[in-house]
């Protein structure tokens, strides 16, 4: 069985050599393919894998059908969005996450780019402190819940939405739930998103719910640039001058923000949030580790599509 590793953002070293390790033990082949920048690159790697282990990379329908041998792929992290679960589907291929596994770094990303906000970009004059302001989290799943356990120590007053999540669960962890994205967006001065990038929730963040966030208001985005609406958000860039933008990868309008902006946002240069070598370490022994209970088990745990 032959195990490719395809990342164009390339795991830490120390990953990599646990992955291999598992895959040494499993008397299974790895196969790397790191920092490609040409398609066809992914396109010769995969012709012979057997199981492929990416990252952000696009596993569209036309990698899948060059993947002639290929029984499963799993995306070491959480947002799936860069899989063709119907292409997978249609050749009896498994498509697989690892929830939770690189969820801290994401939500350390996330406060230390609030801190960073707060303090003018650590510019030496005057900022503000994140005590006692409110954050609201939109989306309570695995990060959503490192992000709010972090801010609470850091004394801010939490409040989540997840209509998937009951008020109990919310509750139980000492943050406050509200019943609507309106009321979450309205009380809260920072909000932190958490949401997946699906049909639904593409473009669904904009100058309705921005607009009505209180005074010296922010959103900090380590989800996905696809879920602002980015010309109503440039609105509201334009309307307030006191609201700043976070996001672990520019958006598409950075130009914009770079002309006119200036001090209001932060954009890290490449995506990030899961960027540290024990996020690469969990999410990628948990993807090679699902990979070797599929294919010796037929274990189909965190199977994402039918
Ligand atoms: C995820 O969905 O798990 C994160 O966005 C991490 O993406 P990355 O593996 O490209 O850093």
């Amino acid at each position: 069985m032959k195990v490719l590793i395809a990342t164009e953002k390339p795991f830490a070293p120390v990953a990599v050599e646990g992955i291999k390790g598992v895959i040494d033990g499993a008397g299974y082949e790895l196969a790397l393919l790191e920092k490609y920048t040409d398609k066809q690159d992914l396109l010769d790697a995969v012709a012979d894998a057997d199981a492929i282990i990416v990252r952000s990379d696009k596993i569209t329908a036309e990698v899948i059908e060059a993947a002639k041998n290929l029984k499963i792929v799993v995306r070491a992290g959480a947002g799936y969005d860069n899989l063709d679960l119907e292409a997978c589907s249609a050749k009896d291929i498994i498509a697989m996450n690892t929830p939770g596994q690189n969820s801290n770094a994401v939500a350390e990303l996330a406060l230390g780019m609030m801190v960073f906000m707060a303090r003018g970009g650590f510019n030496g004059k005057p900022g503000t402190e994140l005590r006692k302001k409110n954050l609201g989290i939109h989306a309570y799943g695995n990060v959503g819940r490192y992000v709010a356990a972090i801010a609470k120590g850091f004394g801010m007053d939490v409040y989540a939405f997840d209509p998937f999540v009951s008020s109990d669960a919310i509750e139980k962890d000492g943050v406050i739930p509200v019943g609507s994205v309106e009321e979450l967006y309205s009380k809260c001065q920072y909000v932190s998103l958490h949401i997946p990038a699906t049909a639904e929730t593409k473009g669904s963040i904009g100058y309705k719910l921005l607009s009505g966030m209180p005074a010296n208001g922010g959103l900090i985005n380590t989800a996905r640039k696809e879920v602002i609406n980015e010309e109503e958000l440039l609105k509201v860039m334009e309307d307030r001058a006191d609201f700043v933008y976070i996001s672990d990868i520019a958006p598409d309008c950075i130009d914009t923000f770079n002309a006119r902006y200036e001090g209001r946002f932060f954009f890290t240069p490449k995506k990030m949030g899961a960027q540290t070598a024990e996020a690469n370490i969990n999410s990628g022994l948990a993807a090679v580790n699902q990979i070797v209970a599929f294919l010796e088990k037929g274990d189909e745990t965190f199977r994402v599509n039918k």
